[in-house]
């Protein structure tokens, strides 16, 4: 992490997990563990959990995300959330592009590029997902490839709006799998992110945007990963359900 030009941001996804009643619980759990936190926290949650995620999180330094947002205003979009809807609802983040969005519900770059019109023209912070499969790796297209989805997902953002977005650098291989990126293939990966802003907006810039890493970090491997130079936080899966494990991650990206 380089905490001199960008902000490190641990931020959890929830995925299909908790129930608004459980969201209450494992919030309440979480508060006083990440209290005294020096980088961001965020939750990332089901739709249905926002209401009781914002209540919960009201008075701590937990900030609430969404896990996907539709880019349009309003209109015949059944079973969408647009970015007005989240915003007054107490969201401040939205997810964008996960890879198991890409992978089961027919996302592509270009949708994945008007939901991030859509969060951030709406004031919201994207985090946008990035990433390569197994396959691609070892054909040895990741750079390619990372570097065609981070320009294709910003395409019409301005510089100024680049401040509203948090690339996510998660190799398909490692999430939820238990097979974490070493420290340096992360590395890697989250260089190549900030290669592909710097080609479109200047160097200065793209070190000031926050790139995460995620897939499989947790309490163990957190402290290796966010010490990298181009790690600044992490998106986590499953270790965000155990509030003591994601509150050593957030420890971890304190230091
Ligand atoms: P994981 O998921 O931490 O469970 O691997 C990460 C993610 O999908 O964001």
């Amino acid at each position: 992490m380089n905490k001199s030009v960008r902000s490190a941001v641990i931020a959890g996804n929830w995925k299909m997990n908790k129930t608004p009643a459980e969201t209450t619980a494992l919030i309440n759990e979480m508060k006083p563990l990440v209290a005294d936190a020096d980088c961001k926290v965020v939750l990332c949650v089901p739709f249905i959990d926002i209401p009781a995620a914002v209540e919960a999180a009201k008075g701590s330094n937990i900030e609430i995300g969404a896990e996907n947002v539709h880019f349009k205003a309003s209109g015949a979009y059944t079973g969408e959330i647009s970015a007005q809807m989240l915003i007054e609802s107490g969201v401040k983040y939205v997810v964008v592009g996960h890879s198991e969005r890409r992978q089961y519900f027919g996302e592509t770059d270009q949708t994945v590029n008007l939901r991030t019109l859509a969060a951030v023209n709406a004031g919201l912070t994207a985090i946008v997902c990035v990433g390569e499969t197994l396959e691609q790796r070892e054909l040895g297209y990741t750079e390619t490839l990372l570097k065609f989805q981070t320009k294709m997902a910003l395409t019409n953002i301005s510089a100024d709006q680049l401040k509203n977005i948090i690339i996510a650098y998660e190799p398909v291989w490692a999430i939820g799998t238990g097979v974490t990126a070493t420290a340096d293939q992360a590395n890697e990966g989250n260089g190549y992110v900030r290669e592909a802003i710097a080609e479109v907006y200047g160097k200065e810039i793209a070190e000031t945007v926050t790139v995460q890493y995620g897939g499989s970090m947790n309490a163990a491997n957190a402290d290796e990963l966010v010490a990298m130079e181009h790690v600044d936080g992490g998106l986590i899966g499953g270790t965000s359900l155990k509030a003591p494990d994601f509150a050593a991650i957030v420890k971890a990206a304190s230091k």
